[in-house]
């Protein structure tokens, strides 16, 4: 087809009857209405939203790009460019930082034949296989719990003497004798060793943890109950080397995750997810611990996250078709109030000053201790905890992060109901934690929900028309909104003008009228009110934005977002940055110094960079700094199931890391307070969202 010289490509597709989608209303914004360039000359007025491995690939904005002669232009199907835009803006997965090493295990499965007894030999069933095992296995001081001692003569006896035991080496998770050092084959490197630095940790409070003794000595935690030999956890008649199963668990505030792990493989091999049972009983942890000190408040909390836990195990289990007896071995990770109430401890003086834990490292202990069904005797090892809101999520996040192996001052933040974050470069590491909410995580939001299908991941709202267009996950009709569809439509309503910068929803005229919305008066319930948009209107929960239609959910009903549930993600917005804008300022620095910022927490892997910054979450700063991780507490829980070298690093993480009391800081409430604007007060703290809120009004 022929049009002049200087037409846009998305008009000249138009022309040829060919459908561009131009949800961001052609501002350059969104990246979707990506072409191709084959052949040709065209001008490129914006690639904002290309890297430039996209432009040398050929791609143009169609909105943005003008044609200068003739052109072969390629127009790629929807769902191609939303992938690329999807993987350009997340961060890749990272994949485990050594080789799994089924040896550096203190979980083993040892198939043992035993020389029957007969009247010459009497020794007992118990004696006999401590005998064999310390003959072929070298397992000394070998010990047994009662339930498993029950089951051992019928096993023998069944498998004709031949039985398969499981044996935890050294539950304590220190290493056991000889330690491994760090550097060997498949372990991973010790702690600031990848940059040639003096080894950091162990100068400063408490010395490492002493070997195979127990982790609890030298910090004052308290003994082990499980002690530091090794321990029969079950005996099955016959020979079945074939699987070794134990569960890396996450308990967030919000949020639980359960990985299944094939310790055989090193392999996950089941994940399951789903919202704390606690979540009744307050939001977070706050309200948690007061309910917990009401009552019995403390046992029902303990029997809900059990509830949740057990629940996600079984699912996990049927996944593989394995029973939840198979699992022996399970590592917890979580802030330090769901630790202490999955082990039934009270978490009271938490919220009491001067803010200390009952226990920052709960010694292993059997599951059968809490009624987690895995099988009874499978130890359960919670990781270690700083201080009272910077738990064992955190120092799981910062080791399984790699953070320790970069270079350059880094931020670490666990976006949850609690941001809990550290800053440093692993010779030292400062911490904090502010309350957040569960905004993000799609909870304490009217139509919010957990990342999964049906869930709406993100938002463009056209700055003309206010209209919505939405990516559901799964690409099916959407039920709710989660965190990263939730931070998506807070920044689009900014830049589009539905919101102002106190993030109150406009509902004065603007140059829009009805006619252009296309809507008939009889369609808006709010006429005479001179509304932005028929999307923006009084709902009952106060003024409100319909992202989606009744007739275009699985729901049956409008999704909107409301002014609560827009002053909710402001606060959670708000208080991550306050967060780590004093925590920087405590030590000196700005965020300007931060080389790189590694964001963990359960939808963290999901959120867009820009997006968080347009709301004023995220510091402005280059996307190429930012690496979304995922999940880094559950991440942490299952590095630490496959290594005693990573397992011995949180320990001295947690002991190494300096605390920072927010709440006993001055500055924070300023901080906050100043933050609570989109995207914050001082607007020059945020130069490329005054650039893009310049361009979405055309001034
Ligand atoms: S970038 Fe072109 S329409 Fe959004």
């Amino acid at each position: 087809m022929e049009v002049p010289v200087g037409t846009l490509l998305g008009d000249a597709a138009q022309q040829a009857g060919i459908d561009v989608l131009m949800p961001c209303g052609g501002q350059g914004r969104c990246g979707r209405c990506a072409v191709i360039v084959e052949e040709g000359q065209v001008r490129r007025r914006s690639t904002q939203r290309l890297s430039p491995e996209d432009v040398a690939a050929g791609y143009a904005l169609a909105c943005q790009t003008i044609v200068e002669g003739d052109v072969v232009v390629l127009i790629p199907p929807q769902e191609k460019i939303e992938r690329r835009l999807r993987e350009s803006k997340r961060a890749a997965k990272v994949a485990l930082p050594f080789p799994y090493d089924l040896h550096d295990q203190t979980l083993r499965k040892y198939a043992v034949t035993l020389v029957p007894p007969s009247l010459h030999d009497q020794t007992d069933d118990w004696s006999r296989l401590q005998r064999e095992l310390a003959r072929h296995y070298d397992v000394q001081g070998l010990q047994a719990g009662l339930p498993v001692l029950r089951k051992l003569g019928r096993a023998l006896r069944e498998g004709e003497w031949t039985i398969t035991v499981v044996i935890e080496l050294d539950p304590s998770g220190t290493p056991p004798s000889p330690p491994p050092l760090g550097g060997g084959r498949g372990s991973p490197p010790p702690l600031g060793g990848g940059r040639g630095s003096p080894p950091p940790l162990g100068g400063g409070r408490g010395s490492p943890p002493p070997r195979g003794g127990g982790r609890g000595g030298s910090d004052g935690s308290p003994g082990e109950s499980l002690g530091g030999l090794p321990r029969l956890i079950d005996v099955l008649p016959g020979e079945h080397l074939e699987s070794l199963w134990a569960a890396a668990i996450d308990i967030g505030t919000t949020s639980n995750h359960v990985w299944l792990v094939d310790l055989i493989s090193g392999e996950v091999m089941a994940q399951q997810a789903d919202y704390n049972g606690q979540i009744a009983r307050g939001e977070d942890v706050i309200s948690r611990i007061i309910y917990a000190s009401k009552g019995n408040g403390l046992e029902e909390l303990q029997q809900l996250v059990m509830g949740t836990l057990n629940r996600l195990v079984k699912q996990a289990a049927r996944e593989r078709s394995i029973s939840t007896d198979q699992i022996y071995k399970v590592v917890v990770a979580g802030n330090s109030t769901m630790i202490h109430l999955f082990a039934g401890i009270s978490p009271e003086s938490i919220r009491l000053m001067p803010f200390i834990t009952a226990v920052n490292q709960v010694p292993p202990f059997p599951a059968r201790e809490i009624g987690l069904e895995v099988n009874p005797e499978a130890t359960v090892d919670c990781l270690p905890g700083v201080a009272s809101y910077v738990g064992a999520d955190i120092t799981a996040g910062v080791v399984s992060s790699g953070m320790c192996a970069m270079e350059g001052l880094t931020l670490f933040i666990d976006i949850g109901t609690n941001g809990e974050m550290a800053l440093g470069d692993c010779t030292w590491l400062i911490s904090a934690a502010c309350s957040a909410g569960p905004a993000f995580e799609g909870a304490g939001v009217l139509h919010g929900m957990r990342a999964t299908a049906g869930a709406i991941e993100e938002v463009w709202v056209n700055p003309d028309t206010h209209e919505a267009t939405y990516r559901v996950i799964g690409g099916e009709k959407p039920r709710g909104f989660c965190g990263s569809g939730l931070i998506s439509l807070l920044a689009e309503m900014f830049l589009a003008r539905v919101i102002d910068k106190s993030g109150n929803i406009s509902l004065e005229e603007t140059n829009v009228s009805l006619e252009e919305t296309n809507v008939s008066l009889e369609e808006t319930r709010f006429l005479g009110k001179n509304l932005v948009s028929r999307r923006v209107r009084e709902g009952e929960h106060g003024a409100e934005y319909v992202v989606a239609w009744a007739d275009e959910t699985a729901i049956g009903e409008d999704i909107v977002i409301t002014a609560v549930d827009i002053d909710n993600l402001m606060r959670a917005k708000a208080a991550i940055y306050a967060g780590f804008s004093v925590m920087a300022r405590s030590v000196g620095l700005t965020l300007a110094d931060v080389a790189q910022v590694l964001i963990g927490g359960a939808f963290g892997q999901y959120i867009n960079v820009e997006k968080a910054i347009q709301i004023g979450m995220l510091p402005d700063m280059p996307f190429d700094r930012f690496h979304f991780l995922g999940n880094t507490s559950v991440r942490g829980a299952y590095m630490a199931l496959l290594s005693q070298e990573v397992r011995r690093q949180m320990t001295e993480v947690g002991q190494m890391m300096t605390y920072l009391e927010l709440s006993a800081d001055n500055t924070f409430f300023d901080e906050f307070s100043a933050a609570l604007f989109l995207p914050h007060t001082d607007e020059r703290r945020f130069p490329s969202v005054r650039e893009s809120r310049m361009v979405s009004s055309g001034e």
